[in-house]
């Protein structure tokens, strides 16, 4: 049966541009692994967001950063599971509430990562996946999938 699904992928799209990335280049009041311990995580001393991190490979991917050294913010819609994530994560890592589809909520992402970090990778992960046969794909399952692109 032929299936339609979003792709996966590393890319710096939803949070401004590149210029203003690199103008956030001093992290204020975070305290990375590497702050504390000054490991050898391949990781050390980075800041990541990475957006749906809450369940599968988002926060998979959370948990990998932080054992090797990295800060992470992490993003879902869903309170609850926002708060579960950062528990099983278990430190190194803030959770920001938010829907990436809507401008205003990417803005307070990126403003609340700015307020105390830098950007060193953003992992642009949030996104669904419906599974439908071809005639039975419509215009909304496109509108739902772009806006989280
Ligand atoms: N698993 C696969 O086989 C596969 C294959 C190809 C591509 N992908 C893509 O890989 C990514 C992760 O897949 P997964 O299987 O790990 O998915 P998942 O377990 O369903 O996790 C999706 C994450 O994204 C968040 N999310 C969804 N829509 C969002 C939105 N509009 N704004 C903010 N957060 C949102 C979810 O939290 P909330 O629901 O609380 O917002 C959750 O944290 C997705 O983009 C998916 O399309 C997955």
């Amino acid at each position: 049966m032929p299936t339609v699904g979003l792709p996966c992928c590393l890319q710096t799209s939803g949070l401004r541009n590149n210029n203003e990335l690199q103008s956030v280049n001093h992290p204020k009041g975070l305290r990375p692994n590497s702050m504390k311990n000054q490991g050898t995580g391949k990781l050390q001393g980075k800041v990541a967001v990475i957006t749906g991190g809450t369940t599968g490979i988002g926060l998979a991917a959370a948990k990998l950063f932080v054992k090797e050294g990295a800060y992470v913010f992490i993003t879902g819609r869903r309170q609850k599971e926002l708060d579960e994530a950062e528990k099983a994560i278990g430190g190194s890592v803030t959770g920001v509430q938010g829907d990436v589809t809507k401008l205003a909520d990417l803005d307070r992402l990126y403003e609340t990562v700015k307020a105390r970090a830098r950007i060193d990778v953003l992992f642009a992960n949030a996104g669904v996946a419906e599974f439908a046969p071809l005639e039975g794909v419509t215009e909304q399952h496109f509108d739902k999938y772009s806006a989280s692109m």
